[in-house]
């Protein structure tokens, strides 16, 4: 056995890490290899601000400044980086900044946590930390930066609540477009002001646009920083760089502290990960099981961080990172000669969209070579521009060139095992040679390449016959190619059509792919190696012109397809209506107030879940999942995960001493599968242990095996085989026989909605405390619907439920996610709890989240629509399927709601929709933001487009023609009143300039044959109540203190929607006291019972009438004292009442009146008001590559008397942006045989900062007073998020532009979401006609449309 796993099993040997936190020294003697310095930081030193969102690099939660020294150049070098990718045992001798370091509200804020909190940029605040802290490390590069500097600072962060916007608000105060004073002198035209002013000449008193205050904002003073540690920078400067080793239970880390000793060790550990960022390594461990014993650590090898500038080129040491690379060849692209630096910007392009920029600080260009990922973003180039590698060993050094024999196999390459890379020389360009690179993807931000490539022509002198070509893919094999065949075609070849012709035909040819081929798109990637070449085409054509070659000229209205893609910073508008004049300052209601945790979220010391601090006999749970989607289950081993290291005990079906039946309505699941399982995910059985880690190494050794049977895992497989639930719903009214035949034209159709992904930043958590006496158990559950854990955790334990306590702080995010699907994990963990008599924690990885928490319905509807010439829509008849997955769940209601929702603003007479729940083996489908909604409406959007394309007609008259008006009434016969769509449409119409822009988007689009612009106008009428009547109440409990202080606890959690924000303002308007002395603690089921989850939008309408119940009641009790002494305190009252005996303590109550539909009859009111709202949004497509740019979005929504401008608009912004990934970008892959293969951010993408309309104006509708609901206000969560579809339908108007170019018109079929393939596939032309899709039912996809 060698010396060091020796060292290693008995523990010893190890260095002292030594860094610093926050400027206090750490010494750890004990360091641990596969620890992340993101678990160091939460478990060992409790600063639980830094967050976990996603342990892969992809969301930014947990975003932490790492500082060094580089004795070298004498400089400080700040970085933000992913703490969950760091690697603990790399940060010997670096500082690290937490966002506890930096202020906090009880000592003092920094204003990067002040400024996004008062702009509103923080709703749940679970990203918050980690944006700021990105915010924070620019700011110590770069004091004042520029607008696209904090752009690409959050490359690598994503937020799922704020919409990104409010970020970008508060943060663009300290930037040069800022303005000078950070807006402090906007009472005298400070440059701030512009920009905000309003819009159409809409200048009344009371409209306000501003919600918030830069002029209170903190100076941002560069000299008040956190230093550098003296201490470590004398540390550093005493110690030359030594060698060090680190043993932890499965592996070693050495560092060599010279060349030499890293070719010693590599010779003598040739299977020896290297690490340098630790970003795909890092990966490997974490989600592949991979165990590496012996980790060699080169960062700081001198040779390997080199830069050296040759007459051939820059050579760059392997471990030089990205970004260093990137500001390297920035600085070279300014001082060369242009020819000589047309491969240095092709790599510059391909690093601008190289995920975020904390993956950039740390990732290694040797990292990125030597990973061998076929969708590398470099390796086309490096390949295309035939790269120089050195490779040494212990007996010495060899070049080699990257070129088609590198790369030998995936992740495979010809380096040896005992070989290392030393560096990679980027050669400068030659004259008459031409370097282009591409890549594209489905999001622009932080993503992984779809197809990638690279290309590289080289011309005889002063001519465009081809001397040299090469062009590179990335995506379209195993490893990085060279279209070796195509490029050798056309050497000799002038550049002009026939070489365009002839390279698209033998690119078609040579870049196949396998119809099953991993990763889908096969039809789009192949059409895209074609579109990128035609880019690269026209390109080279302008460049040649350039230099004077007679080459064909480009058509100027194909010059759009050679812009390189530069973001626009965005800018936007906010109007709401200001509160009256007079009004006291005390009384907040209507005021844009912030939201009451956001200063805490912002500074990490509001508590989360997870943040509640160890127990001292805390263990950890994971979970034992299944691996198939249908199969009885034969055996379950566990004998060798209960031998394995800190293991407490394994929990299966039998160990449940209550029942097993659970579910949220019916109780057709079961807490642990014991029987069968229904779905990949299906929860087995658990294993508790001391660590996180131990428990979850010890589930994967839980053997489990399997008979498996057919699985159902598409809608129309059900519909194939009739898996249905049951009641299939029906709502009908009218005569439909008599509509169709009223009708001059039937058209019929359909479409399928994917799914979606809750992406809640802070994935489910449990931590379950048993109390010791009476079966008692405390849970703190990070849920939506308190009282339902509750409930199902008392069943599962068998004890009533007055022993179980459920209590919730606040979610970092919930969207429907935590309403029902919470009580799965907390069920499971309240068993171990109970069975070890010891606190268990578990808080899913996103992988497991994912995988096992189900999410928004995939729907599928058909429809058949009846019409008159004139556009009038006489008859419909629309049945609807949603993948309800492996269990009922709340999916009745969900369809119910899509029902109540299919013909969203128009008036149909004669109208049927039926709707289907398809049983299939998924995991179970659930509540997602609109609950249904979306989806029915999106359908009906479709039909009324369908009409529209089929006549001729303008897509937005058809729809104004067919909107509903006061009093008519929907297809269950509700009646509208106080109707105020038609309000929205108009205002939305006139805000947006729909006229102006309408003419100028055809004329654009006269002029472009590449990009297309589109154009949509959309309304949404979403109705407000639980359709399930009985939820429709609420309850409060307020306690007033002897000292003045109020408690105030209501029904409704905290997920980031600012509902306790929202109910300390009804209770200050009430009580008449300011906010300041209201104080909420949490939700809990021991305080206010039998809660409805926090869902439908109507937390404030439902609380908030409950919290007024309980405060009037309370100010009734103390007005005798008010009168008795009117110019006393508010104390005083209090105490004068207290000594009187009087009862300081209330409930108040609330239940929505006049409720209660029934299906059989259709009648009986379903919905206590409606939520109105339009949209109007403009597109760009390229249509070459199927993106998309989101030019502009006009929102006008009725909100009622907003009872917090600020909050509401964050709402709208907030569903707005949720809606535009539902309908554009985020996308579940499923294997035919039910296997989720999108886990993570990496593969599924939510909308990112660069997302974003370049212009936004969201409007609440003025004088639009609700008299159903708390202080004339209206319900705001759910209803904007469908507003996003007018993005989908702008770009179906852009890609009939685009079909119009090759003759095709009229209705044609997009399914949602319109991803850049589908939008690509769509714009058919010459070349997606060379890429014909495979005959379906001849393979095997590699994922399924569920
Ligand atoms: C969130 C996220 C986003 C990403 N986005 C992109 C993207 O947009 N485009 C893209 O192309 N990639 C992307 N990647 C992949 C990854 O970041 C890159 O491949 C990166 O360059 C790897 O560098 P590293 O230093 O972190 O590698 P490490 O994880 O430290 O090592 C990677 C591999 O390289 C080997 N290695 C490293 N240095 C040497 C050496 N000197 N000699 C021999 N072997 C060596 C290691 O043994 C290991 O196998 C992304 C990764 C993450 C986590
Ligand atoms: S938790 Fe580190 S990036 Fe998501
Ligand atoms: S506030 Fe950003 S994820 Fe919730």
């Amino acid at each position: 056995m060698d010396a060091t796993v020796a060292d290693m099993q008995n523990g010893s040997g190890s260095d002292e890490l030594v860094f610093f936190v926050n400027g206090k020294k750490v010494v750890e003697r004990y360091a641990d290899p596969e620890m992340t310095l993101l678990i160091y930081l939460r478990r060992k030193l409790g600063l639980t601000g830094t967050k976990l969102g996603c342990a892969e690099g992809g969301c930014g939660a947990c975003t932490v400044m790492i500082s060094r020294y580089e004795p070298n150049t004498q400089k400080l070098i700040h970085q933000a980086v992913n703490a969950c990718l760091a690697p603990l045992c790399s940060l010997h001798l670096v500082a690290v900044v937490t966002v506890e370091g930096i202020g906090s509200v009880a000592r003092k804020l920094h204003p990067v946590q002040e400024r996004i909190a008062k702009a509103h940029g923080s709703q749940c605040g679970f990203c918050t930390p980690g944006i700021v802290m990105s915010m924070y490390a620019l700011l110590r590069n770069k004091p004042t930066p520029r607008m696209s500097d904090v752009e690409e600072a959050f490359h690598g962060n994503l937020c799922r609540c704020t919409g990104y916007r409010p970020i970008l608000e508060g943060y663009k105060t300290f930037t040069v477009e800022g303005g000078c004073c950070g807006g402090r002198g906007r009472e005298n035209g400070c440059c701030m002001t512009s920009g905000k002013d309003f819009e159409n000449g809409d200048t009344d008193d009371d409209r306000a646009s501003s919600l918030f205050n830069p002029g209170e904002f903190v100076p941002l003073d560069p000299t008040q920083e956190v230093i550098f540690p003296p201490e470590l920078m004398s540390l550093i400067k005493g110690q030359r760089l030594c060698s060090l080793r680190f043993h932890g239970e499965r592996a070693t880390w050495l560092q060599p502290n010279s060349l030499q000793e890293f070719l010693r060790l590599k010779w003598e550990h040739p299977n020896a990960r290297v690490v340098v960022g630790n970003t795909e390594v890092g990966i490997e461990v974490k989600f592949k099981n991979m165990v590496y014993p012996v980790i060699l650590a080169p960062a700081y090898i001198p040779e390997l961080n080199t830069v050296t500038h040759t007459d051939e080129g820059i050579v760059f040491g392997a471990a030089c990172t990205l970004s260093h690379m990137g500001a390297v060849l920035r600085q070279a692209v300014e001082t060369l000669p242009p020819h000589k630096i047309e491969v240095f910007l092709a790599v510059l392009e391909q690093l601008r969209w190289f995920a975020g920029l904390q993956i950039r600080n740390v990732a290694a260009v040797g990292g990125n070579v030597m990973t061998a990922s076929p969708i590398s973003d470099l390796n086309p180039v490096f390949m295309a521009a035939r790269c120089k590698l050195t490779l040494m060993d212990k007996d010495g050094a060899r070049v080699v060139r990257m070129d088609e024999g590198f790369f030998t196999g995936y992740r495979k390459t010809i380096v040896r095992p005992q070989e290392v890379l030393v560096s990679i020389e980027i050669p400068h360009s030659r004259k008459n040679q031409f370097v282009s690179a591409f890549k594209q993807s489905p999001r622009r931000e932080d993503d992984i390449s779809t197809v990638t490539a690279a290309m590289s022509v080289t011309f005889a002198p002063g001519t465009d016959v081809v001397e040299e070509l090469s062009l590179g893919y990335g995506g379209m094999a195993a490893t990085t190619v060279l279209a070796k065949r195509t490029a050798d075609r056309l050497l000799g070849r002038r550049w002009g059509e026939e070489l365009l012709q002839e390279a698209c035909s033998s690119l078609a040819g040579e870049m196949t792919l396998d119809p099953s081929a991993p990763g889908s798109m096969v039809t789009y990637r192949r059409t895209l190696t074609l579109s990128l070449f035609y880019k690269f085409y026209l390109t080279v054509l302008q460049k040649l012109r350039k230099q004077g070659v007679m080459v064909d000229e480009v058509r100027p209205d194909c010059l759009s397809a050679t812009e390189i893609y530069h973001p626009q910073t965005p800018s936007s508008v906010q109007v709401y209506q200001a509160v009256p004049q007079g009004r006291s300052l005390d009384d907040t209601v209507g005021r844009p107030m912030m939201h009451l945790s956001a200063l805490k979220q912002a500074t990490g010391e509001a508590v989360y879940c997870d943040d509640v601090p160890l127990y001292e006999n805390e263990l950890y749970l994971a979970l034992v999942t299944s691996s198939k989607a249908h199969a009885n289950i034969l055996s379950i081993d566990a004998s060798a995960a209960e031998q394995m290291p800190g293991v407490a005990c394994c929990v299966f079906a039998a160990d449940i001493p209550g029942s097993n039946a659970t579910g949220p309505v019916q109780y057709d699941e079961t807490v642990l599968a014991d029987k069968q399982v229904t779905c990949v995910g299906h929860i087995i059985g658990a294993v508790v242990a001391d660590t996180q880690l131990h428990a979850q190494r010890a589930a994967k050794a839980v053997k489990i095996q399997y008979e498996e049977l057919k699985p159902i895992v598409t809608i129309q497989e059900a519909i194939a085989t009739q898996s249905f639930y049951q009641p299939i719903r029906t709502i009908q009214k009218g005569d439909l026989e008599a509509g169709f035949k009223q009708a001059d034209h039937i058209l019929e159709g359909e479409m399928h909605m994917g799914g979606q992904e809750h992406f809640y930043l802070e994935t489910n958590v449990t931590l379950a405390v048993p109390r010791g006496e009476d079966g008692e158990m405390e849970l703190f559950v990070s849920t939506q619907s308190a009282s339902k854990s509750q409930s199902l955790v008392a069943k599962a334990l068998g004890v009533p439920a007055n022993r179980v306590v459920i209590r919730v702080k606040r979610m970092g995010g919930g969207f429907g996610g935590k309403e029902s699907r919470t009580t799965i994990l907390s069920t499971v963990v309240a068993v171990a709890a109970n069975r070890l008599k010891r606190p268990v924690r578990c808080m899913l990885d996103r992988d497991e989240d994912m995988l096992i928490t189900g999410g928004r319905h995939p729907f599928y509807g058909k429809y058949k629509v009846g019409f008159l010439s004139s556009g009038k829509v006489v008859a419909l008849d629309v049945s609807y399927y949603s993948n309800t997955g492996n269990s009922m769940d709340l999916s009745l209601s969900v369809m119910e709601r899509a029902l109540f929702h299919m013909e969203n603003s128009y008036s149909v007479a004669n109208v049927r929709g039926r709707g289907f729940l398809c049983r299939t083996n998924l995991a179970s489908n659930t509540a997602f933001r609109g609950f249904g909604g979306p989806q029915g409406m999106l359908v009906s959007e479709n039909w009324v487009t369908d009409v529209a394309q089929s006549l001729g007609m303008p897509a937005e008259e058809v729809r104004r023609l067919n909107l509903y008006m006061e009093g008519d009434s929907t297809p269950y016969n509700q009646v509208l009143d106080r109707f105020t769509l038609d309000r929205c449409w108009d205002e939305c119409l006139a805000r947006s300039g729909y006229k102006e822009r309408r003419a100028s988007i055809e004329l654009y689009n006269r002029q472009n044959r590449w990009t297309k612009r589109g154009l949509a106008i959309v309304p949404t009428k979403f109705g407000i109540s639980f359709t399930a009547v009985f939820l429709n109440q609420a309850g409060a409990l307020v306690h007033i203190y002897t000292d003045g202080s109020v408690l105030l606890t209501h029904g409704g959690t905290e997920m980031g929607q600012g509902l306790h924000t929202k109910m300390v303002q009804v209770a200050s308007r009430v009580l008449g006291i300011p906010c300041s002395k209201i104080h909420i603690s949490e939700t809990s089921t021991n305080t206010v019972p039998n809660t409805s989850p926090t869902a439908a939008s109507a937390s404030s309408d439902l609380n908030g009438a409950a919290v007024q119940n309980a405060c009037e009641t309370l100010a009734q009790r103390l007005e005798p004292y008010r009168t008795k002494n009117p110019k006393g305190l508010w104390e005083d009252w209090v105490r004068a009442a207290y000594f009187d005996r009087v009862n300081l303590s209330a409930n108040g109550f609330y239940k929505t009146p006049d409720l209660g539909y029934d299906f059989a009859s259709n009648s009986g009111r379903v919905f206590n008001y409606y939520s109105y709202g339009v949209s109007c949004s403009e597109v760009e497509v390229d249509c070459l590559t199927g993106a998309h740019k989101n030019l502009s979005t006009t929102v006008v929504m009725d909100v009622g008397h907003s009872l917090n401008p600020a909050i509401d608009i964050g709402q709208v912004e907030g569903a707005f942006m949720q809606g535009l990934g539902l309908f554009t970008l985020e996308e579940l892959h499923y294997s035919p045989r039910g296997v989720l293969l999108t886990r993570g951010p990496g593969s599924y993408k939510i909308p990112a900062f660069g997302d974003i309309p370049t212009h936004l104006t969201v409007s609440l509708l003025r004088d639009a007073p609700n008299d159903k609901a708390i202080f004339a206000s209206k319900a705001v969560g759910e209803p904007p998020l469908f507003l996003a579809a007018s993005i989908f339908f702008a770009i179906k108007d852009a890609i009939s532009a685009a079909r119009a170019e090759s003759g095709l018109s009229g209705p044609f079929r997009l399914d949602s979401p319109a991803s850049a393939e589908r939008i690509r596939n769509a714009c058919a032309d010459q070349f997606t006609k060379l890429c014909p899709p495979a005959e379906p039912g001849t393979f095997t996809p590699w994922s399924v449309q569920v």
